[in-house]
């Protein structure tokens, strides 16, 4: 196999979410513990403590600052090489977790196992489902009080749709915690708590070694002996095709604050996910194992620095090989140039690299000519991958400079945040750039988008709220709008690539549109 292979094969990108405080920033960081790639714990992410007298608002800018370093991180582990992804916290940017997860091959889904599914789990599962990724499960803080197992399965199941197939199972919880049994190896990894220590050791023993008796009393072996039985008779089997078509989700049992179970769920994934996978073009399926190199962009993050407008651009690779010099092509720009500063993330450092490869994310300086979607290839390719599709917004207002002498730093300004993904933006027909009508999904949005104009481009905005919650795209390409016939409260405008929309206060109407309009075809997604 030849060098470019073998580093493609090696390695793994996958994204961790969960809903805030289930234990992602304490599992990742046990991972990168075991990677090397940091010494101590507590340093991916300040103490949780600051976190609560800060408002929401404080918290946004936070998460802005730290993306920038800790979006994606590479550590090695065991010959892998692995990309870990993290997705934004804060519910109103669900929409940049579903951009993250594009760039991902499979995820994480971390549970608190004294809470269950929660939900922040269910929107991200959702976004994940869209996708059809491989999802793994790791309920975590097994230390504590927890719910039943079976319970928290046959929630996994009901709530979230997707087949569960428990690859250990616990035995106690809390005080009472034991270990869990590895239901392939056919041993127990015992837990053994250590006063408040961090670190637990672990043994390993076989079912039928006679120290059982010294780790658990008679009344747990029963309980496990059953449950055992009962998964073997009930639960679904480890089917691999299953597990990558996205229906079916192994699960394990741990606690990554104690670090027991972490390892062995870092290594039975690490063996289950795949290396990186092939994407969908325009020209068809993109192999990654391809020598010539292929990238996307999926996440626009403005550059905290405000002195230099800069932002950086991130991209997956998706084929082949990048080298520091070369001379890349930018499709949707049509131009060729290369990408100034390529760097990458390892834990909290930003490093510039001369090479990377299939499965990996770079990050660019980006003057401001990149938007979410773009494809990047080398010279004579001219495939797009497969677009981005965006969330329908469901808050909009109408926005306007206050001071006309501001006009060219508003356009800008709105430009530029809308090509970052963080808002929509549209105009009615016959206006101009003067004033805009902005969609976002959630509403802090709004907030950091006035902000954000205000910080960055020194522009006071005004911002009228509009009572419309749907947006439809206008599938038909030959519409006359004008004879459209709408109810007195839809609205008709167009996004800035020409399409036309239609905005609703309610789902009826949009339903009246559908009934009094023969033939017109309305999307939820725009389209490509
Ligand atoms: P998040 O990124 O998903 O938001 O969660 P994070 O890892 O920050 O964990 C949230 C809280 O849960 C932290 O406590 C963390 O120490 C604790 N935790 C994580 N994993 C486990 C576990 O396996 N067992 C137990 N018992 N606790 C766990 P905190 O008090 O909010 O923060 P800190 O002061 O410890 O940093």
């Amino acid at each position: 196999m030849s060098d470019l292979q073998n580093e493609i094969k090696r390695r793994r990108t996958f994204a961790i979410i969960s809903h805030p405080d289930a234990g992602k920033t304490t599992l990742t960081e046990k991972f990168l513990l075991y990677g090397k790639a940091i010494n101590s714990a507590g340093s991916v992410k300040g103490k949780k403590s600051d976190k609560h007298a800060v408002s929401d608002w404080m918290e946004i800018e936070k998460q802005r600052g730290i993306s920038v370093t800790s979006s994606v991180m590479q550590f090695e582990y065991e010959g892998y090489c692995i990309n870990i992804l993290d997705t934004p916290g804060h519910q109103d940017f669900s929409e940049d977790t579903y951009r993250t997860l594009m760039a991902a091959d499979s995820a994480v889904m971390v549970i608190d196992a004294s809470k269950g599914v929660e939900n922040q789990t269910r929107k991200l599962f959702k976004v994940c489902v869209m996708r059809h990724i491989p999802i793994f499960t790791f309920i975590n803080k097994m230390d504590r009080e927890a719910r039943n197992p079976f319970d928290l399965l046959e929630q996994i199941e009901k709530e979230l749709g997707i087949k569960t197939c428990p690859v250990n199972w616990p035995i106690g919880c809390g005080r009472d915690f034991k270990g869990v049994y590895d239901r392939y190896k056919r041993h127990i990894l015992s837990f053994k708590a250590n006063n408040g220590q961090h670190e637990v050791e672990a043994t390993e023993v076989d079912l039928s070694d006679p120290s059982l008796d010294s780790l658990i009393t008679e009344e747990y072996r029963k309980v496990l002996f059953d449950d055992v039985e009962l998964l073997d008779g009930a639960s679904d089997e480890l089917d691999m095709d299953e597990v990558s078509a996205g229906r079916l989700t192994p699960v394990f049992f741990g606690s990554a604050l104690t670090n027991f179970g972490v390892e062995p769920f870092l290594e039975n994934f690490l063996k289950m996910t795949s290396s990186p996978l092939p994407r969908n073009s325009s020209e068809g399926i993109i192999d990654p194992f391809d020598d010539s190199f292929s990238a996307f962009v999926f996440k626009i993050q403005a550059n905290m620095n405000k002195a230099h407008r800069d932002r950086i651009t991130f991209m997956r690779i998706c084929s082949g090989k990048f080298t520091r010099d070369m001379e890349v092509y930018h499709v949707q720009g049509d131009k060729k140039l290369r990408l100034s500063q390529p760097q990458q993330m390892m834990a909290q450092e930003r490093e510039v690299i001369d090479e990377a490869y299939a499965g990996d994310i770079i990050g660019v300086f980006d003057p401001g000519i990149f938007s979410i979607g773009d494809t990047i290839t080398v010279p004579g390719k001219k495939f797009r991958f497969e677009g981005i599709p965006t969330f329908a917004p469901e808050h909009f207002a109408r926005v306007r400079h206050k001071d006309t002498m501001k006009r060219k730093q508003f356009v800008k300004g709105v430009e530029q945040i809308a090509q970052e993904g963080a808002i929509q933006i549209f105009h009615e027909p016959d206006t101009g750039m003067e004033e805009v009508i902005v969609g976002v999904v959630g509403v802090l949005q709004f907030e950091v988008f006035e902000h954000r104009m205000i910080t960055e481009y020194n522009v006071e905005i005004i911002r009228e709220g509009l009572s419309y919650s749907y947006i439809r795209w206008i599938e038909n390409d030959d519409i006359d709008i004008k004879k459209l016939n709408l109810s007195s409260d839809t609205k008709v405008v167009a996004d800035f690539k020409g399409n036309y929309l239609l905005l609703f206060t309610s789902e009826w109407n949009i339903k009246w549109a559908l009934d009094k309009n023969e033939g017109l075809k309305l999307s939820e997604f725009n389209r490509e």
